[in-house]
């Protein structure tokens, strides 16, 4: 729905298995001079050149100075959800960059006595569509037209809980969850324009083949709300998970990736460029990405369109990189775009580097049937249906938060 570019796949793309092709994975416990990683203390250093090679060859680089943010809440209701949970507005506004327009997080806590765990996803369409409270302000950013609730790139009152149906407010803080959400084009809105005026122009360096692409920022934004996260009393710092679907999903694994503060990364149906193999040839390919969203990654991850053997790295490693934190990987049957045994291959070639922590991965080769989600650390289901996030999905969620992200 939410397409910037409408999808031409042209040429034909491949959904046939037998068509795959052989390829050989990246190992990720081989370092770039050819030397195993045997120790968690090697790893440590392995991690930090995977990062690098994500950033010069995929999602460019984060720049890594400190922005100084304001915190302003705008708005705290102590009785939201027919007084289930408080709801707070807060807004993020950069200190040294006063053009740029703030992030608006919109936050529900349970109402403990306790710090609670919260699920941090950014949205595709503004607070005002996670939820039909209509008190929420509606919000005035740049948004991709949908019809009826976006007119010339403006929401519309038509766009209240247009995503509700994903955002299961309610049963996340009845479970004992705080959620945190933030419009993901506070931070760039999605177009190859939608740098300009934002993080993008002020951070970073254009002229470079690995100046960061839409998704690093997406990824940098939900650490600034991390930051703030780390100020609210009610939330356990230590147990804040990035959740994302789609193209946001690819960005919730690299802020995971790369900030370990999160306690935990779910990718929801996050396909090419996220949990999906690069290598394999099925559903989206990195030159097909590369040309309908030429502004998500890097200039320098357009030279492998065409040589994705060449890339020295895949998919798989920047799963392992969560290690040896909890990881959910999910999938949809009916999305074979985003490669479901793509997803699933991503996740299971993580095991060895949860084995240097003494822990489970996935603990299987076997690709499971339908609504049979399988792991230990890291988990994995295909659903049925459609590219969406469903209850089904959520209910995989919130048992492996309970059981993993205690
Ligand atoms: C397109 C794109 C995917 C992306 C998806 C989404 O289908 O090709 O890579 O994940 O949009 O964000 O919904």
């Amino acid at each position: 729905v939410h397409l910037v570019n409408a999808q031409t796949p042209e040429p034909v793309f491949n959904y046939d298995e037998a068509k795959v092709g052989t390829y050989t994975l990246p190992d990720p416990l081989i370092d770039a001079k050819g030397k195993p990683v045997k120790t968690r203390a090697d790893w440590a250093n392995r991690r930090k050149e995977l990062i690098q090679l994500f950033a010069e060859n995929v999602y460019g680089q984060t720049p890594k100075q400190a922005v100084k943010l304001r915190f302003q809440t705008t708005a705290v209701d102590s009785s939201a959800l027919n007084g289930l949970a408080i709801r707070k507005q807060v807004s993020i506004f950069f200190i040294d960059y006063p053009k740029l327009p703030s992030i608006d997080v919109l936050i529900y806590l349970p109402k403990n006595n306790r710090a609670s765990a919260a699920f941090l996803g950014l949205n595709f369409c503004g607070n005002h569509c996670v939820t039909t409270d209509a008190t929420i302000p509606l919000s005035t950013r740049w948004m991709a037209n949908t019809g009826e609730a976006t007119i010339t790139n403006q929401a519309t009152g038509k766009a209240r809980g247009m995503q509700a149906r994903r955002w299961p407010v309610e049963t996340i803080v009845k479970r004992g969850y705080a959620l945190v959400t933030a419009y993901y084009g506070d931070i760039e809105p999605d177009h190859p324009k939608g740098w300009q005026g934002h993080i993008r122009s002020v951070l970073g360096d254009t002229t470079q083949p690995d100046n960061w692409g839409a998704i690093g920022a997406w990824a940098w934004g939900m650490s600034r709300i991390l930051d703030y996260l780390q100020t609210e009393p009610k939330i356990d710092t230590k147990r804040i998970m990035s959740i994302g679907h789609s193209r946001i999903g690819k960005a919730a694994l690299w802020a995971g990736a790369q900030d370990e503060r999160f306690a935990a990364v779910i990718s929801n149906e996050s396909g090419e460029g996220g949990a999906a193999l690069s290598r394999r040839w099925y559903g989206e390919t990195v030159e097909r990405i590369n040309t309908s969203f030429p502004h998500w990654f890097c200039v320098r991850y357009k030279t492998y369109n065409k040589h994705v053997v060449d890339l020295p790295i895949d998919q798989h490693e920047l799963l392992a990189l969560i290690a040896p934190r909890p990881l959910y990987v999910a999938s949809a049957s009916d999305d074979q775009w985003s490669d479901p045994k793509g997803e699933f291959l991503g996740a299971m070639h993580t095991e060895p580097v949860y084995k240097l922590y003494g822990k489970t991965a996935l603990g299987t080769t076997t690709f499971p049937t339908v609504n049979q989600p399988v792991g230990q650390t890291v988990r994995y289901h295909d659903r049925t249906g459609k590219h969406d996030v469903t209850d089904y999905d959520w209910e995989q969620y919130l048992r492996f938060a309970d059981e993993l992200v205690r």
